[in-house]
């Protein structure tokens, strides 16, 4: 990865983060986007001792003019894109479908849909230009399966594996490849509000029956996303190409 360009959105995150950890460790540039405009500078403060490989970009990936302009920077700052984690998303409140507004199942949509596909739209300009570029969009568990009270995250992580597939195909000629990893119950601020939504105040008691779900008995660490997403963004993945690669201690399994 070394001098690779690598664009993150959710980069404020916590699998953002881990993803950008793993890749300036090998080298990278990095760009974190995030929405979050503290958790950023902390982001960056925290992740390297060479800022100078390091550009954040305050932004709302629903906006396109915020994700013109995220794209627009990292080739200003870095001169390309080589690696897009297109990776920003929510996960909104329980609800069952008889209970939730209309205006929250939008949000939900536009944040994990309408972003994943602007950050697309306009990387990928950029990365038919250079004649290269690897893709990996965050989807989920949620894409495969239905979840009580989760309408609108199943149906965005849904949206993402098609999204991922069709990017896929549009790209194969040109010497780009665009994949997904699907993850589960990764333990960062996603998880946990999770968990205090389903037992407000006691996380720790929904956390145990989450646990309980999962065949290997614990949730993941965001390092554990990040290690797949750079194989992906990597050499060595040359011909994986509009896959979704779980990363869930076995419950597509079961
Ligand atoms: N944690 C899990 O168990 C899990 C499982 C499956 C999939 N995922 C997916 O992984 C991705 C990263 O989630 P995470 O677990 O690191 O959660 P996280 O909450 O730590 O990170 C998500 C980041 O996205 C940012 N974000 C939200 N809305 C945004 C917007 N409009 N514009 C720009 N940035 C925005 C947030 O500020 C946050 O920093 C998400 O797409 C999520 O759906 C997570």
């Amino acid at each position: 990865m070394r001098d690779k360009v690598v664009l993150i959105t959710g980069g404020a995150g916590g699998i953002g983060q881990a993803a950008a950890k793993l890749f300036l460790n090998e080298g990278a540039k990095v760009v974190l986007v995030d929405i979050n405009e503290s958790s950023l500078a902390k982001a960056k403060e925290s992740l390297t001792d060479n800022p100078e490989n390091v550009g954040i970009i305050q932004a709302d990936v629903t906006k396109e003019e915020d994700v013109k302009k995220y794209v627009q920077e990292t080739v200003d700052q870095f001169g390309r894109i080589d690696v897009f984690f297109n990776n920003a998303g929510i996960n909104g409140p329980v609800a069952e479908i008889t209970d939730l507004d209309k205006d929250t199942f939008e949000q939900i949509m536009s944040i994990n849909v309408t972003g994943v596909f602007l950050g697309l739209k306009h990387v990928l300009q950029q990365m038919k230009k250079q004649g290269h570029g690897r893709v990996i969009n965050t989807a989920s568990n949620a894409a495969y399966i239905g979840s009580a009270g989760m309408v609108g995250y199943i149906a965005s992580k849904h949206a993402v594996a098609g999204i991922t597939k069709t990017a896929a195909l549009e790209t194969a000629p040109l010497g780009i490849r665009v994949n997904a990893v699907a993850p589960a119950a990764i333990d960062t601020q996603m998880l946990q509000d999770i968990q205090n939504n389903l037992t407000p105040g006691e996380p720790e008691k929904s956390g145990e029956a989450l646990k309980q779900g999962i065949p290997v008995g614990r949730f993941g660490a965001p390092d554990e996303v990040a290690q797949i997403v750079r194989f992906l963004a990597s050499d060595e993945a040359s011909f994986v190409h509009g896959a979704l690669y779980n990363v869930d201690g076995g419950m597509q399994a079961d």
